[in-house]
């Protein structure tokens, strides 16, 4: 369960006094979008991003923006300080709102906006050390997964997969090349150079992903933006996921296979270990909200 109180539409309230029609798009025909912010202390990680990618999703969508930067800030700080501040992954919602049901979009709709506090469920420290087990599985989601939307079936049923077939995580690949995982993007690792797949519509523009690679530009690590195909994900040195919940995750295991080579085969590799080091560094100077 989420933390006591939740948000819903310009209210602050108990879980147990939310209530959305049945009618709403977002339960008919899962027709809204969504953002998941984690605060460290109270403090945000890239709120205007996340602010900024809940705006062109929901420009894809064609559903107008309930709030502006100023008064979603107001709201989800609001909603930090009734849960007590600490760390928190803040899931807003917002969706086109409630009609009769038919397929076309009506406008004029007023959007239901739903926010909710979680505990931020980092993974525990062992986690890091021993990496995680993914399996690899073909992409078969929309080929709309740039955009943030809360019709998320196509990413359940291959995590559900995933656990199935007794791993952590899916590994996805659409026509032979790594797209991402069903919650997370992907880094691979060859000869000390990070490869990361390109931002199109095949993949979420990860808040995580984008630090990821400025933290490793700034450190003048070697990256390489571009598709990474399958057989280098099978022969990469390193492996991992990167998300707002998860931070960065070493893959040690794919397939029932060992990642990597050598000395860190099967364990998380000396550039995963710098990332993780520069990431933490990151979280330590981030600024309290009135800030932003
Ligand atoms: C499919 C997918 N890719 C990537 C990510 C990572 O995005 P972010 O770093 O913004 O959390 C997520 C996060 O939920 C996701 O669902």
């Amino acid at each position: 369960m989420c933390l006591p109180t939740v948000f819903l539409n310009g209210h602050y309230m108990p879980l147990a006094e939310a209530h959305i029609s049945p009618l709403d798009r977002g339960f008919i025909f899962g027709d809204g979008v969504y953002e998941v912010i984690p605060f460290y202390d109270g403090r945000a990680l890239r709120l205007t991003e996340h602010l900024k990618r809940l705006q062109r999703s929901l420009d894809e969508l064609e559903i107008a923006n309930p709030y502006s930067i100023a008064q979603w800030e107001t709201h989800i700080g609001g909603l930090v300080t009734h849960n007590n501040g600490g760390n928190i992954g803040v899931y807003i919602q917002v969706t086109r709102g409630v009609a009769k049901r038919d397929f076309p979009p009506p406008k004029g709709l007023t959007q239901t906006v739903f926010m909710m506090a979680n505990p931020l469920a980092t993974p525990k420290r062992e986690v890091y050390e021993k990496g995680i087990s993914c399996v690899s599985l073909d992409d078969n989601r929309w080929l709309r997964c740039h955009i943030k939307a809360t019709a998320l079936l196509g990413a359940v049923m291959l995590k559900h997969q995933s656990n199935q077939e007794g791993a952590d995580e899916a590994l996805l690949f659409r026509d032979g090349y790594l797209t991402e995982s069903s919650a997370s993007n992907i880094a691979a690792v060859k000869n000390g150079v990070i490869l990361c797949p390109p931002l199109d519509n095949l993949i979420l523009p990860g808040i995580t992903y984008e630090l990821m690679i400025e933290l490793a530009q700034k450190a003048g690590m070697p990256l390489q933006i571009r598709r990474v195909s399958r057989r280098e994900v099978n022969t990469a040195d390193e492996l991992w996921i990167m998300s707002s919940t998860k931070e960065v995750v070493p893959i040690t295991t794919l397939d029932n296979k060992p990642v990597g080579h050598g000395e860190h085969s099967g364990k998380p590799g000396p550039v995963f270990t710098k990332m993780y080091a520069l990431f933490q560094d990151y979280k330590r100077g981030l600024q309290p909200l009135a800030h932003h």
